[in-house]
């Protein structure tokens, strides 16, 4: 199973063991409050039944009794649905009115049967004083059936609940984690792509240096080729160190946590040196590079991100431009930013071709642009080094006439 499944899945089923954690304590406490409502409103009609009948209470031979209360018409009339017990000083039961209750001197909840069937009874008793002694309890008790129902019934609904909320939180959990996961999966990916990528990049020099070796090793074979061997072997060793430093750059301005030291630079003077630096290998190819209006305004930016940018972007117009070429520099300055264009009259790119070339190791001609010393970085250190200092590029190109690619970078 693909590991983003099985963390989608892992996550799923956290979510259900918190929610339904969080499910059971509060259908629990639901049901206490919900079973001592119904509880508390038996007792305040018992309260009231019993305060009813307690004037009712005779005293005949110092034991109460109910006997002249129970022979009035309205209890012939309509039966009773509470139980009146009468008990004696030594809780000995006396008299019984109405249906089966629980022959116990108690106050609270009480087990009896009816019938077969296990029935529980709210119980409620007060003294009978006859001159400011005790005599008796008069006592009444009723079944919790109903109640009992009730409660059994909420309970039931909250356990058929729980497992739907389960399936619904499950379901929810793993569709939506699918879509906090996809980020990951898809850099995952581009982390799998771009190691095979740097793998088959390293390969064709480390070839070549093998090949080498190998002639080396047999001086017979070498003949006259040893200025080539070692043209060989110095580009490879070329190759090995661009592509390094490539990695190693690129790796510092992708990783966001790490700090870039920011200071004052001056566009013109950096534009003007790595200009400098490149005019040798553009003048090789009579190439040249005219630096036209560019703001004189400081920045405050990683000066060494800069001039990769500046560097990426000029020798690219320089590899990619005909020999004669003519490359030009302009600068823009505003209030907030600064922007400058770099435009050569090269080779150009298609319109199919632009929406890749800031793809790490895309390279529009592979063997071409190999053949130059290229490992298909540069733009992508450009567009990195850009968006870390939350500025923007784009590009402009024709295939046949040429490419124009343009920074812009907040001054603040
Ligand atoms: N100014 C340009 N004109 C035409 N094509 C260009 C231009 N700039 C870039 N490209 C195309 O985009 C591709 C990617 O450029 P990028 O700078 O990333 O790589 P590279 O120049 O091949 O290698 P590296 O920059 O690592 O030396 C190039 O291989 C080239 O095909
Ligand atoms: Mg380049």
């Amino acid at each position: 199973m693909k590991i983003v499944n099985r963390i989608r899945i892992r996550l799923a089923l956290w979510f259900v063991a918190v929610v339904i954690i969080i499910y059971a304590t509060g259908a629990f406490a639901s049901l206490l409050v919900f079973q001592s409502g119904l509880t508390g409103s038996v007792d305040i009609s018992l309260k009231d039944l019993i305060s009813e009948i307690r004037p009712s209470v005779r005293v005949v031979d110092n034991r109460p009794t109910l006997k002249s209360w129970a022979e009035t018409t309205s209890l012939r009339d309509s039966p009773l649905l509470t139980t009146v017990q009468l008990y004696g000083p030594s809780r000995r039961l006396l008299e019984k009115y109405g249906p089966d209750g629980v022959n116990e001197l108690a106050n609270g909840t009480l087990t009896g049967r009816r019938g077969e069937k296990p029935v529980n009874f709210r119980s409620m008793n007060i003294p009978v004083l006859f001159q400011e002694k005790s005599i008796g309890f008069l006592q009444i008790q009723v079944s919790t059936e109903v109640q009992d129902d009730a409660i059994r019934q909420f309970a039931m609904a909250e356990l058929v609940i729980a497992p739907l909320l389960a399936l619904g939180v499950g379901g929810a959990a793993y569709v939506f984690s699918g879509t906090v996961v996809a980020p990951i999966e898809k850099s995952n990916q581009l982390l799998r792509r771009f190691v095979a990528d740097a793998g088959h990049e390293l390969n064709t020099p480390v070839a070549t240096i093998e090949g080498c070796l190998e002639t080396l090793k047999e001086p017979s074979k070498l003949g006259d080729m040893s200025d080539e061997i070692f043209e060989m072997l110095e580009r490879a060793s070329d190759r090995l160190r661009h592509l390094a430093k490539d990695l190693i750059v690129l790796a510092r301005v992708e990783d966001l946590e790490s700090e870039l030291s920011r200071t004052q630079i001056n566009l013109r003077d950096l534009a003007e040196s790595v200009v400098a630096e490149l005019n040798s290998a553009a003048s090789r190819r009579s190439i040249s590079i005219n630096m036209k209006e560019f703001p004189d305004v400081a920045l405050v930016a990683h000066e060494e991100s800069i001039h990769e940018i500046l560097n990426n972007l000029i020798d690219n117009a320089i590899k990619y431009s005909e020999n004669g070429g003519e490359i030009d520099i302009s600068g823009r300055a505003t209030d907030q930013s600064v922007s400058f264009t770099i435009t050569d009259c090269g080779e150009g790119i298609s319109k199919d071709e632009l929406e890749h070339i800031f793809d790490r190791f895309y390279r529009v001609d592979k063997s071409r642009s190999r053949s130059i010393g290229g490992s298909g970085l540069g733009l992508s250190i450009v567009k990195a080094a850009v968006r870390r200092h939350r500025g923007q590029i784009s590009v402009e190109s024709e295939p046949g006439k040429g490419s124009s690619f343009t920074v812009t970078l907040p001054t603040g």
